[in-house]
């Protein structure tokens, strides 16, 4: 898989890309995460990428020319299976869209700034928008990381078995039960005795019950879709 993303500022995203799973995607050569200035399409001899916004009212919008440049010129050099623009008025994403998406090949996230982006990219390049939670971030590129994040390590051969996201909370809509490593006694509080048995099936029992009790308590939301 390949994901490209285009941004105003790529020292936020190098950071995250850099590290952990994402950076072991990358050096097994499974996933590659490409960074685009958008700055370096932008208009005139200062490189201006927003302006105001026409109507009236507070915040500046990116500008359709360099983002259409900066689109077109990547679409140039491979076709891509979805254009993703990140904003807080986007679907909510969820396991399935991460699941999803991580069934393609070549990717392209578009992170707004300011106000967001001319609404005629958004309807006429843009084919997904996402949005990571009902809260409002500065700009779209933490929500392209933890996209990103989300679908590359869903890729065969990311995870090893230590990892495996077979078992990760939402992947069957429940959440993951409670886990224990040593010592066994921690300040007088025990591991669950059944942890300890051996007793394999009746792990995996107690396993499904704590995830089944843990989502009725906590997250009910995702049970009533189920039944
Ligand atoms: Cl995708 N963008 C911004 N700016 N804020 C958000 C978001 C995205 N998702 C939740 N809040």
């Amino acid at each position: 898989m390949r994901i490209d993303i285009i941004t105003v500022l790529p020292e936020l995203l190098e950071g995250p890309f850099s590290h952990s799973i994402l950076k072991r995607a990358a050096d097994k050569g499974l996933a590659s995460v490409h960074l685009h200035q958008l700055r370096e399409y932008g208009m005139g001899k200062h490189n201006q990428v927003d302006d105001y916004q026409y109507g009236g009212g507070a915040g500046m919008v990116i500008r359709p020319e360099p983002l259409v440049a900066c689109i077109e010129d990547l679409q140039s050099q491979r076709t891509y299976d979805a254009v993703l623009y990140m904003t807080p008025d986007g679907k909510r994403f969820d396991q399935r869209d991460a699941n999803q998406l991580s069934l393609q090949g070549n990717l392209l996230i578009i992170c707004g700034h300011y106000k967001g982006i001319d609404q005629r990219v958004r309807d006429h390049w843009v084919t997904h928008e996402y949005s990571i939670g009902d809260y409002v971030l500065s700009g779209g590129e933490l929500a392209a990381a933890v996209i990103t994040d989300a679908v590359i390590r869903l890729i065969p051969g990311v995870l090893n078995d230590e990892t495996s996201a077979l078992t990760d909370s939402f992947q069957d809509d429940l959440l993951a039960p409670p886990v224990y490593t040593r010592p066994e006694e921690f300040r007088g509080h025990k591991v669950p005795e059944i942890l300890t048995s051996g007793n394999t099936k009746a792990i995996e029992i107690w396993r499904d019950e704590q995830s089944l009790q843990r989502t009725k308590e906590r997250r009910p939301d995702l049970l009533a879709g189920h039944q």
